[in-house]
């Protein structure tokens, strides 16, 4: 669409006193409606963020920029794409969220068109499951018709209600459309810990092996099967016991891994960067060994991952 130009507005006037209330009422939804951010996919952008300041994930960070770009650049993709992050707390998953958002859209993860819910804050659902479900169908519906490339993040999905989850599967689904909204340009990120005691142990087992981190694939130790089965028996994980896995829905699952002493270190060089302050070797090592360390007898993963290894 052009953009507007006086003659436009000089013509709304003129014609105005016509159409009275009403009409103005029509321009001020028109322009509601309207996404109020750019949607933008930076690429390179995204390739750089992940590799400079993310640490210790090489397989979550390769498994979302192919997901991200591969999706943005399909016109007409078959259905909104789907990833759920696992992993131990502070390892970087809702980071990486706010990574996606900053390079899709102009105004990052402060966006409309980012709506991020909480477990069980935004969905108390021990008063009233069905109105809970009613409204997160709305929600989702409505900025999906006005925004189709919207993003909705679910943190904490451990805390979800596995019904209200449930409630949403079609729109994650292969549909052209539903009742006239589609929601095929729309990204859902799953956030939880569910998983993360597979992944920690498949970690584990090639630290002990002497083995290189960076080299953990997908497919090693059959570590995707092994989240999602951890995931699904899990009766405590939310989405996961609904039938999201049955029905594939969920485009990867992206492990996160625990966090060594090194990259903790690197986490807080990068947390003095963003404060400005000028990077300090030395206090970011110490912050790195003050930080809790597990398994009890090797002492190899950060417990918080990075959490909390901010210089105070
Ligand atoms: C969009 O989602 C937000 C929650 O993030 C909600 O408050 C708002 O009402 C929704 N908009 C529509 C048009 O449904």
């Amino acid at each position: 669409m052009k953009p507007f130009t006086y003659t436009t507005i000089y013509l709304i006037l003129l014609i105005s006193p016509i159409g009275g209330i009403d009409f103005w009422k029509t321009i001020l939804n028109f322009f509601r409606k309207r996404c109020d951010d750019r949607t933008s996919f930076n690429y390179k952008g995204l390739d750089a963020e992940l590799k400079n300041k993310v640490f210790g994930q090489h397989l979550a960070s390769a498994v979302v920029l192919r997901a991200v770009s591969v999706f943005m650049h399909d016109k007409n993709p078959p259905k909104p794409l789907v990833l759920s992050f696992h992993g131990g707390s502070g390892t970087g998953k809702n980071h990486i969220a706010k990574i996606i958002a900053q390079n899709l859209f102009s105004k990052g993860e402060h966006s409309k068109q980012v709506h991020w819910f909480i477990g069980d804050y935004h969905f108390n659902t021990g008063t009233n499951i069905e109105a809970c479900k009613v409204q997160l169908q709305q929600w989702i519906r409505g900025n999906v018709s006005a925004c189709p490339h919207s993003m909705f993040i679910f943190d904490e999905m451990d805390k979800m209600n596995p019904e209200l989850i449930d409630s949403i599967r079609p729109s994650l689904d292969h549909y052209d459309n539903i009742d006239g909204v589609s929601y095929r340009h729309a990204i859902f990120l799953f956030i939880g810990n569910a998983g993360a005691s597979a992944i920690n142990q498949v970690t584990l087992n090639f630290w002990k092996e002497g083995e290189i981190r960076e080299e953990i694939q997908l497919s090693s130790q059959d570590l995707e099967n092994e989240i999602s089965k951890e995931v699904f028996n899990n009766k405590k994980s939310g989405l996961w016991h609904s039938s999201l896995i049955n029905k594939n829905v969920v485009d990867f699952f992206v492990p996160f891994l625990p966090l060594e002493f090194r990259h903790v270190r690197l986490c807080a060089l990068e947390e003095m960067r963003a404060l400005a302050l000028p990077p300090k070797q030395k206090i970011a090592e110490q912050a790195a060994r003050e930080m809790p360390y597990f398994p009890r007898e090797e002492r190899v993963f950060s417990v918080k991952g990075c959490k909390g290894s901010e210089p105070e």
